[in-house]
């Protein structure tokens, strides 16, 4: 009999226990490895080759230390595992090895220029200043701070932005590339809802995707982007769009309907201007 009074009849339901234990303990393993293959250009370096990429070439054509070659096989490995590529075979004539790399559809919204690519989206939210929350969740639950970003940083997330350009830049350009994606499925499948207004402000509307998409697609439809000023501030009014810095906890600009983003979940409140 084992420390856990097993004698032998349970070692199935063990062995499958350590084997989910482990999936969660190494489950960051997969965004690494896929952040690591966005910044060394895997998916744009495949699609460049447009055909299936033997590991030889892919290997050659990357920017790693030699001593480091033998060990894109594993990353590959890891990568086909969880989706972003798969193998296929090569061409007759074209090399010694079989097969090669191909992108899947997860792999293509990831390529630097695709208008729809979720990189910048990638980057950020993999980017040390927030992951480090995640370190200080428990320390979190255990004290009165509001997030646990508060915990890791001595600030919210907005006050941080605020200050430090680096991370205002790269989070509106997160929040803006993930914006792209929903924005093309909201104005083909969605366009009704936006009939009959006149004015529509989009409230924490970073800097415009969204409205910009939005104010091209109904011309006659008075736009406002209002978001913090820190992150407005540079960005000149367009046409039927305009931008306004405040806080839309002190007050935000009347309109007829006031449209609410936060990645793929959108809600549209159309409202009587006088009630806001
Ligand atoms: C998660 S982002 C969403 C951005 C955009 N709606 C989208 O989905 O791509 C939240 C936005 O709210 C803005 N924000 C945060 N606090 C705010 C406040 N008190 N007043 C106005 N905007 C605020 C942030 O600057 C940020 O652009």
């Amino acid at each position: 009999m084992d420390y856990l009074g097993n004698n032998g009849e349970h070692d199935n339901e063990l062995l499958e226990a350590q084997a989910h234990a482990w999936n969660h303990i190494f489950n960051f393993i997969n965004s690494g490895s896929l952040k690591c293959a966005i910044q060394l250009g895997i998916p744009d370096v495949i699609h460049k080759h447009s055909k299936p990429m033997t590991l030889t070439k892919l290997v050659s054509a990357l920017p790693i230390h030699p001593s480091k070659s033998r060990c894109v096989y594993r990353l590959m490995r890891m990568l086909i595992h969880s989706g972003f590529f798969a193998l296929e075979k090569v061409p007759e004539n074209d090399d010694q090895e079989q097969e090669g790399y191909v992108l899947t559809n997860a792999s293509k919204i990831l390529l630097k220029d695709s208008p729809l690519s979720v990189t910048p989206f990638l980057l950020a939210m993999l980017d040390p200043i927030l992951l480090k929350p995640w370190d200080c969740f428990s320390t979190w639950f255990r004290n009165d701070d509001p997030t646990p970003f508060q915990t890791a940083h001595g600030m919210t997330f907005w006050e941080h932005a605020g200050h430090e350009p680096k991370l205002n830049h790269f989070f509106n350009e997160a929040m803006a590339s993930d914006a792209r994606l929903a924005t093309s499925v909201v104005i083909n499948k969605c366009k009704d809802v936006f009939e009959g207004l006149e004015t529509l402000v989009d409230v924490g509307g970073g800097t415009g995707t969204v409205s910009k998409a939005i104010a091209k697609e109904f011309p006659h439809l008075e736009c406002i982007d209002f978001d913090l000023p820190h992150v407005v501030a540079d960005l000149k009014d367009d046409g039927n769009l305009k931008y306004v810095g405040g806080d839309m906890f002190e007050a935000i600009p009347p309109a007829d309907a006031i449209l609410l983003k936060v990645r793929l979940q959108l809600l549209i409140f159309i409202v009587l201007q006088n009630n806001i």
